[in-house]
């Protein structure tokens, strides 16, 4: 078959959801604290104890939800210890992460402050590994009750006075481990139970998920999906990519091989599989797709940085990240259809994050270029598109060399999303345009690429792989033939005539 790509520019698939580029934060490592909030004494620039620069980075790259607060912490956490004056709130050991201590100064006016400051929706975990019906339930009506009521008057008492608006509540996290070890047919009649607590009040109403399967567990979505479908608005899906199949050794962040990487690219592809295998599960229970599936952790989790705390999960984030970020992120436009949301782990300085700070120093990964570079395909409309890519060979193992998604805005721009997985050669192909009416007007590029094989920002040296115009493609008639450097992300607009 010829290598190449058809896009049938006039072949309209769906809107790519927007909160597909969301974010996760939790109370681990250097994420909230240092990451996020450094309080309202620090003399790193902040409003409120938020830091102003990381504010700024995550608006540039028009963060659309942010899930918080965890992770396994959330069914760890209880949301009256982080409400009040902070030098009252309790301070504890997150046993959790690190054993770091917890002084609980950011809490639920800080975080929904903080998507205020974002202009994002919130997206908050309940807890039901631990915690009650009754504390869930309070949290809901503290975050979202407008009426004569305790916790509205406690909400008051604390200087909020009108209620916020809440969309997403997530009712536990991977209760199938740190959440409580739960079977699923057990958690499934808890769901159903708390879930019945998490009320809408007036005109805030709560988009309520139940917690998902890991990876490949498909029983445990065939399970929910059998008995509490009526009762959710979306079910979440986790899945890590790992260099190696051992926790105990998952490989390096940089420094790696050929073979690291390559098997890299290879295992973030298996998450097409994964939600196609768990969307015609869902497809079983819920074939007009009401339901959607939230894939609320994702990305690359590595050997924590040499010196740093096991617990803190901090990596450094390279050239590969971006091209895990790049196909992934196409992947989810596929199956935009389900998939309705997904948040990648985690925002600043804990594993595939987009910012890592140190102090007062703040630098962007290649994984932050690419969710900046493909923001113009929130909520656009998906465009059909086939690829029929060269193949990416390594000691006997294949994948495909190229990644593509293609959509077009409101305005008639088509963008086109183009990952180039090859370590060494660069990727030459055709790009035919089919259902323009003439040849297309204008083609700009960016391209995201890496010079060596684990190339990434430092503190010294921030601005070491960061984006640059893309020039390496000739148009004739409708046919964009381009040449996408090896180890690239690359984004294309595309006006018509
Ligand atoms: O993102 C780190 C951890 O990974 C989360 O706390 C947990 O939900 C998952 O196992």
């Amino acid at each position: 078959m010829a290598e190449r790509i058809v896009l049938n520019t006039d072949i309209r698939k769906g809107t790519i959801n927007r909160n597909i580029y969301g974010h996760f934060a939790e109370h681990l490592g250097r994420c909230i604290y240092e990451g996020i909030w450094v309080g309202e004494d620090s003399a790193i620039p902040n409003t409120k104890g938020i830091r102003n620069d990381v504010v700024e980075a995550l608006k540039e790259m028009k963060i659309p939800v942010l899930r918080w607060p965890g992770g396994c912490f959330a069914d760890e956490y209880h949301w009256k210890d982080g409400i009040g004056p902070s030098e009252e709130r309790k301070r504890m050991i997150n046993t959790h992460w690190g054993g770091a201590v917890e002084n609980n100064h950011f809490g639920t006016h800080e975080f929904m402050r903080l998507c205020a400051m974002l202009e994002c929706e919130p997206y908050i975990n309940g807890n039901v590994g631990s915690g009650t019906v009754q504390e869930m339930s309070e949290w809901v009506e503290y975050l979202t009750f407008n009426g004569v009521s305790p916790m509205a008057e406690l909400r008051q008492k604390n200087g909020q006075e009108e209620a916020w608006s809440v969309a997403y509540f997530g009712v536990g996290n991977e209760n199938w481990g740190c959440g409580g070890n739960m079977r699923p047919e057990y958690y499934a009649d808890l769901y159903r139970r708390y879930q019945t607590y998490v009320r809408n009040y007036g005109d805030n109403k709560i988009h309520r998920i139940a917690c998902g399967a890991n990876s490949d567990d498909y029983n445990w979505t065939e399970v929910l999906m059998r008995e509490a479908t009526r009762f959710m608005d979306s079910l979440t899906l986790h899945y890590y990519t790992l260099p190696t199949s051992d926790w105990a050794n998952k490989g390096a962040a940089t420094g790696y091989g050929t073979d690291e990487y390559f098997n890299t690219l290879k295992k973030a592809l298996f998450m097409d599989e994964l939600v196609t295998r768990h969307s015609v599960i869902m497809d079983k229970y819920d074939p007009d797709k009401r339901v959607g599936l939230i894939v609320d952790e994702w990305g690359t989790w590595y050997d924590v940085e040499p010196g740093t705390n096991p617990g803190f999960l901090y990596q450094q984030n390279t050239i590969r990240d971006a091209l895990v970020a790049g196909l992934t992120l196409n992947i989810f436009h596929k199956h935009s259809d389900r998939v309705r949301m997904a948040n990648i782990a985690q925002t600043v300085n804990v594993l595939q994050a987009v910012i890592l700070t140190e102090g007062e120093k703040m630098l962007l990964t290649p994984t932050y270029h690419v969710f900046n570079m493909y923001k113009v395909h929130q909520d656009a409309q998906l465009l059909d598109l086939t690829v029929d890519s060269p193949l990416y060979s390594y000691e006997g193992a294949e994948i495909p060399e190229v990644s593509a998604s293609a959509s077009v805005t409101a305005e008639g721009v088509i963008h086109v999303s183009l990952c180039n997985l090859n370590h060494e050669a660069s990727a030459a192909l055709p790009l035919e345009l089919r259902g323009l009416a003439g040849q297309p007007a204008t083609v700009s590029g960016t391209t995201l690429a890496g010079s060596s094989i684990d190339a990434h920002n430092t503190f010294e040296q921030p601005e070491a792989v960061v984006p640059q115009p893309f020039t390496a493609f000739k148009l004739e008639g409708n046919k964009l033939t381009v040449e996408l450097p090896p180890m690239s992300v690359t984004v294309l607009a595309i006006t018509p005539g």
